[in-house]
Order: C-alpha cells, then structure tokens, then sequence
C-alpha cells in the first residue's frame, strides 16, 4: 500500500484514515514516513508498542525536539519550547510536574462540579431554542470557561483568551489563521498576556483566587529539606499548555458525541433513556472517537522495533488513534461498546510521565454535559454539513450544524 502523509494536515479533512492505520497495524506496524519538509518520521500503530514506547521516556524523548511533529525552526524555538513541561522529560519534567499539581487536586476538581453542572444547564438552554446551532462553537465554550474559571483569569478577558487559545490549538486551520502564521509566533501575544497576569497577581495577591493565584504563592518541599516554585515563565508556559490542551480537546469529544447522537442515537439508547452517563461511556467514547490522535517522541539511541531500525535522533510518532483501535487488543475496535470492560485505553496517553493532567477535569466536564444532554434533548438532527478540522494532531469538528428538540 502506499504510505499516507500523515504531516498532512488536509488528509484529516475526510477523517481519521483508521483504515490506513489497520494496515500498518498488520503489516508495518513501525512504519516510515518521508516528509515533505522535515526529515521523516517512524510511526508506531500497535497498543502494546505505543503503551511501552509512551511509558521508555529515556529511549524516546520529549525534550529532545519538542513534543509536536513539526520541528522547532531553530535552536531558540527549541529552548522555547522546553520551558513548556510537555517538552520536557524527567527529572526536570517530574519537578515542573510537582510544583504544578495542586492545580489539579481531586478536591479542587470537585469543587468546580456545581459550576459546571450550572453551565451546561446554560447551554443546554441555549442548544434548546429550536434554532440551528454550531455545536462545534457551544463545546469550546463549555471547555473553556471550565479552564477560565478554574484558573481565576478574570472575565472581562476571556473573549479575547478564547480567540487566541483557538488560534493556537487550531494553528493549522485556514480559517482561524488565515495567513498560516507558525505556532511559535502566535504563542508570543499568550505568554505576554499569562506573564502580565501572573505580575498583576504578585502586585495584588489577595484580590485574586484559583489556580493562578495559588501557584504564585505555593512553594513546595524538595527532598533535600528546602522548598521550590515555580518561575514567572515557567508559570506563563504553564498557563500556555493546559489552555491550549484542555480547550479543543474536550470540546472535539464533546462534538464527536454529538454527532453520533445525531447519526447513530441507538448507541446512546440505554443512557439516555435512563437520563445518566456512567463513567464508562466517557472512557469510550475517548477510546472511539478520542481527539488526541498523537504525539511525537525523538529516540535517544540506536535500536530494533518490530525489525524497523530506528537510529538516534529519529522522530517518532506515537499514534494514539491507531492504538485505541487494535484488535490485538480491544475486541470489534470500530464499535461503540461502553461495557468494554477492561477498557484500557491509551486516548489520554499510554501510562508514562506525560499522562493528560487534565483527564479528570475533562472525564468531569464531558460526564456532566453528556448528562445535560440526555435528560434534557429528545433529539439532534444534523442541521447541513459538518466540517472537520484540519490539524494533523487533533481529530475535530470545526463546524457541526445542528437542530436540537427537547425531551
Ligand atoms: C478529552 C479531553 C482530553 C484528551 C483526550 C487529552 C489527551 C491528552 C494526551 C493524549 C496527552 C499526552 C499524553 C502522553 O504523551 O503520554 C495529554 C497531555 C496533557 N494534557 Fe490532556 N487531554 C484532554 C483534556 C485536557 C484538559 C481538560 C487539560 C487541562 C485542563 C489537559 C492538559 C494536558 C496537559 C497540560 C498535558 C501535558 C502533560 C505533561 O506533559 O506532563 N488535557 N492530554
């Protein structure tokens, strides 16, 4: 078969190409892929080699060349990019992880469950006006006044937050930047706004609560007997990074889900009869429909996989897609079956040090909203044509039409 352009950000436009990936799967299952600008990349598309290659973050680095599969421009950009945690590997990686985890506590995510439950009431509202609706637009909403509250940034910024986080995230979509500007430079206006704020917070500690707040002032032990915070930039990047990868994420799970209840309402029967969505319908649909669908790794060493030799330096792209999707590992993979039990999926990432921080915030929000929806709308009937995102990391709507009618 002939190999797909994976970097493609256009080929998404007709959908995850999962048929490719069963192909690899079957017969490459550590593929090469020639890049049109860039040196090339290995894909690896079964669970078991994702889960290890995700959980060996000596033999396949983040820090090495950044995360993301296109290749820092230059040195600066690089370092750049290692302020951001998501590029870093361990031990540096396991401190900023540290110094930045009471932002994600149990207790502070339960908290935020009556708010949440307040705005998807709110939106359910306003799916519920008998009119056309871009469901793509309500679910950024959802995702992104979650993180905005949660993080205390004040309100009156929040348009403007939204703009550039979607701009951002969605970097490579024409119609939310137009001109195609590289991620590093729109990055620049968000981290001058996140080291403003952080400067207002240390001006004015006590007038402002939430994550931001608390970070400034926390200071954690170190083994050693001293303590530790974080850095102004370090907090900036931060900022950075859980906007950006919390945002398009739950709001593309939110319009896959929405799209199946509209194509496919039988999958969804018994839920939303009872008016309930059970834990294990979110892990599911993240597992089916999951928006994350890789990352990339740099290997650290020359070495054999599955009889490919990869040689250090060499990019890596850990297809979460591919894997959520290997008989090998989940039976009849294209179904939609929230009684997969276990259902060990790899769609917040495969188990190593970068597993999503934010899952349990997302579980929360998609869990509430899809329980919204269930009790209070009969029906979704895809009101024109839906328009995927182009992006050659996150599987997404970037518009989704629809009617819906109350129960
Ligand atoms: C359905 C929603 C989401 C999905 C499917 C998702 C998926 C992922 C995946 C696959 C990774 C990489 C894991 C790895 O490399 O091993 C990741 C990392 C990350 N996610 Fe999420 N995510 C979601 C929501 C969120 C939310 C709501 C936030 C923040 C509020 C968030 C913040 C992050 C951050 C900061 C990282 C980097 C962690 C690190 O490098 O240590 N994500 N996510």
């Amino acid at each position: 078969m002939d190999k797909l352009d994976l970097a493609d950000p256009g080929l998404y436009l007709s959908g995850v190409p999962y048929d490719y990936f069963r192909w690899l799967r079957d017969n490459e299952p550590v593929a090469w892929h020639d890049e049109a600008t860039g040196s090339g990349y290995w894909v690896i598309t079964r669970y078991d080699d994702v889960v290890s290659a995700n959980r060996d973050w000596r033999r396949y680095s983040n820090a090495l060349r950044g995360a993301m599969l296109e290749d820092p421009a230059s040195e600066a950009e690089l370092a750049v990019r290692r302020m951001i945690f998501v590029n870093q590997d361990p031990p540096l990686h396991s401190r900023t992880r540290k110094l930045v985890s009471p932002a994600f506590t149990p207790g502070r995510i339960r908290v935020l469950t009556e708010r949440i439950e307040a705005m998807c009431a709110q939106l359910v509202d306003r799916l519920l006006l008998g009119e056309v609706v871009d469901f793509a637009r309500i679910g950024e909403e959802l995702s992104f006044q979650m993180v905005a509250s949660m993080f205390g940034v004040p309100e009156a910024d929040w348009t403007m937050i939204l703009d550039w986080t979607l701009r951002i995230t969605n970097f490579q979509e024409p119609e939310l930047n137009p001109a195609l500007a590289p991620r590093a430079q729109l990055q620049v206006v968000a981290l001058d706004y996140a080291r403003s704020l952080i400067a207002e917070v240390r001006r004015n500690p006590d007038r402002h609560g939430g994550i931001v707040g608390d970070l400034v002032r926390s200071e954690v032990a170190k083994d050693d007997g001293g303590s530790d915070r974080l850095s102004d930039d370090e907090l900036a990047t931060f900022f950075l990074v859980v906007v950006v990868g919390g945002v398009g994420t739950t709001a593309h799970t939110l319009s896959e889900a929405v799209r199946a209840m509209g194509e496919r309402p039988d999958i969804f029967d018994p839920y939303h009869r009872a008016g309930e969505c059970p834990p294990a319908v979110i892990e599911e649909l993240i597992r089916w429909g999951g928006p994350v669908m890789n990352f990339r790794r740099s290997a650290t060493e020359d070495h054999e996989l599955r009889g490919a030799q990869i040689r250090a330096g060499d990019k890596v792209l850990l297809s979460f897609s591919s894997a959520n999707r290997d008989e090998r590992q989940f039976a009849q993979p294209e179904t939609f079956d929230a009684g997969r039990n276990p259902n060990d999926h790899v769609g917040f990432g495969g188990g190593g040090p970068h597993f999503c921080i934010g899952a349990q915030l997302a579980r929360l929000d998609l869990r509430l909203m899809m329980r919204e929806m269930f009790r209070r709308v009969e029906r979704v009937e895809l009101a024109g044509e839906p328009v995927r995102l182009r992006s050659n990391q996150f599987a997404g709507w970037l518009h989704l039409p629809v009617r819906m009618t109350a129960r």
